[in-house]
């Protein structure tokens, strides 16, 4: 196999608007990634993924584009961007941009020309649909609520929004919509950018006449996900935007696939498929564990470790040797790592978010950090409604809580402390001064309460931090093959406390243990003299007792 730079890169992901502000907006801008790149390039990564900061109304903080060609003011503007990409590669950083082309905002030019008339030029840039009965042309809902159809009365027509309103849905079946996001795609790529993630790009191919969606549960609208994750003409759109474009860089890609299974990513990433490098699978971070799936994601029962596991190891297996896995706990959509998978009270979260860190990065694939990740950040618990900004969290709010009933306020209230997309997003942690050194204006969103306890500032003062020991794994990592293209064996699926799995290279094994509970644990993994502890969260080693969190790398 030919080695590539991505498979032995790690990502660390900004989210702009809450990473750092310069101008005291109380908005992250791109000044402030310039002035904190010495931080990212001190922790080890190779790659910088930024989330959207093109020019956007913000219905969906930054996914609604306006502009694919222009920086949002709020962020700065395109001499800024330039300085940070040509800093970012002086400091030996590459910089991979958001691509958010399933849809645009309701204020691009397209949409805006196109639902003039149905005889404009943009019209069939979108997806425009008869009503049936003075109703929606299906049953499907949208992500962020309601239907995923809009009426616009000037031509008595409706429109595709697969999310809000304000983002209607592209029509990939037009070769000049191909056309323009083939065009835009290299306006980035001339400028020097290192490659894309790309939005929800398993969603746009849409089936062949738009049909209802099953609808088991007589919702109110049905779950649209299983009609339009992986369309019948998704792989030939990527495979002819890899031959017009991607292949004539040396760039990573990497799909965002809600739904997708591990056949399809094979397809997608396949060595020789000539589409993407890698995809963001769903499995382990959707695992539904609430009966009702009107609730959908929308649940705060504890992550079960044989279904994570399952999950996890599934992925490592089906694609090892014919395709190209991510490794990611957080981004800006998932609620944090360490409050849901590990355990963030004051005396576990150090240790929990290292042996969650290790359980992952030692795995086969592509590492992505989510900015405050590898500073253990925690979940927000915010206590009201008003403190969330989120559409998906106020959305949801609305449908389920105000419309449907389903559950009453405090539940919902919980659900939200534990899943909401804001969780994610509450301001970096930069030091312990008033607003976390983010900002000296008024944030955006309230910053977690305990920043005063968790900053990057006092870590980077303390060599036992959580920010050394992911600085610890990613030098672990590119320094050994075995690490980066070793097969991987999944020990012991039943057990529910301990996730333990093998690695083997030319030779090698690597052998990594985690306990994924509070208490101790005994199990009798390791043997044999012939071994090197690599790394491990606790300063010695007990053997075959594993202490609450522990975390350990064996190399044989
Ligand atoms: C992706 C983004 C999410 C956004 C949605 C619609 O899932 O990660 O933040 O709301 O797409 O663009």
């Amino acid at each position: 196999m030919k080695e590539k730079w991505w498979q032995k890169a790690v990502v660390y992901q900004v989210y702009p608007r809450s990473f750092q502000d310069s101008d005291s907006d109380g908005i992250g801008d791109l000044a402030g990634v310039l002035q904190r790149l010495p931080y990212i390039k001190k922790l080890g990564v190779d790659v910088i993924w930024l989330n959207p900061i093109y020019k956007s109304p913000d219905k969906d903080n930054g996914y609604d584009i306006s502009n694919y060609r222009d920086i949002q003011p709020k962020f700065g503007n395109m001499q800024i961007f330039d300085k940070l990409l040509n800093e970012a590669h002086r400091l030996g950083l590459k910089i991979v941009m958001d691509l958010v082309v399933n849809h645009t905002s309701d204020q691009h030019k397209w949409f805006k020309e196109s639902r003039k008339s149905t005889s404009n030029p943009y019209r069939d840039f979108y997806v425009w649909r008869d009503g049936h009965d003075g109703k929606a042309p299906n049953n499907w809902g949208s992500y962020f609520g309601g239907s995923t159809w809009k009426y616009d009365e000037a031509t008595k027509q409706y429109y595709l929004h697969l999310f809000a309103e304000g983002q209607p849905d592209l029509n990939w079946e037009n070769p000049e919509v191909r056309e323009q996001v083939w065009e835009l795609m290299r306006f980035w790529l001339d400028k020097g950018i290192d490659g894309f993630r790309m939005d929800v790009i398993n969603f746009i191919s849409k089936p062949e006449g738009l049909p209802d969606a099953p609808n088991p549960k007589n919702a109110e609208y049905a779950d649209v996900e299983p009609m339009v994750a992986d369309g019948a003409k998704v792989n030939d759109y990527l495979k002819e935007m890899n031959d017009r474009v991607l292949s004539k860089y040396d760039v990573m890609s990497v799909g965002e696939m809600p739904s997708s299974k591990p056949e399809d990513a094979v397809q997608y990433t396949g060595l020789n498929a000539g589409e993407l490098n890698m995809v963001f699978q769903f499995d382990h971070v959707t695992l539904a564990f609430n009966d009702d799936p009107r609730l959908g994601k929308w649940n705060d029962k504890p992550v079960k470790l044989v279904a994570l596991k399952e999950a996890l190891s599934r992925w490592q297996q089906a694609l090892d040797g014919k395709g190209w896995n991510s490794l990611y706990w957080n981004n800006h959509d998932r609620a944090r790592a360490v409050s849901r998978f590990g355990n963030d009270s004051p005396q576990f979260r150090v240790k929990s978010a290292k042996m969650l860190a290790t359980t992952l990065h030692m795995m086969q694939g592509t590492p992505y950090i989510y900015q405050g990740e590898e500073l253990g950040m925690t979940n927000a618990h915010f206590t009201d409604l008003k403190q969330y900004q989120d559409i998906e969290s106020l959305e949801a709010y609305h449908q389920i809580v105000d419309k449907e009933g389903l559950i009453g306020h405090d539940t919902m209230m919980r659900y939200l402390a534990t899943e909401s997309r804001d969780n994610a997003r509450t301001p970096m942690q930069w030091d312990d001064s008033k607003n976390a050194g983010f900002t000296d204006g008024k944030p955006w969103l309230e910053l977690n309460k305990n920043y005063r306890e968790i900053n990057a500032a006092k870590e980077l003062r303390d060599k036992d931090s959580v920010f050394y020991f992911y600085k610890h794994l990613i030098d672990l990592r590119h320094n050994s093959d075995l690490i980066v293209y070793g097969n991987y064996i999944e020990l012991d699926p039943e057990d529910d406390e301990i996730f333990a799995y093998k690695r083997q290279y030319e030779g090698k094994t690597l052998l990594v243990i985690s306990n994924f509970t509070s208490k101790d644990v005994v199990r009798e993994y390791v043997s044999g003299t012939d071994r090197k502890l690599v790394i491990s969260n606790y300063d010695d080693d007990l053997g075959s007792k594993l202490r609450p969190y522990e975390s350990k790398v064996y190399l044989y």
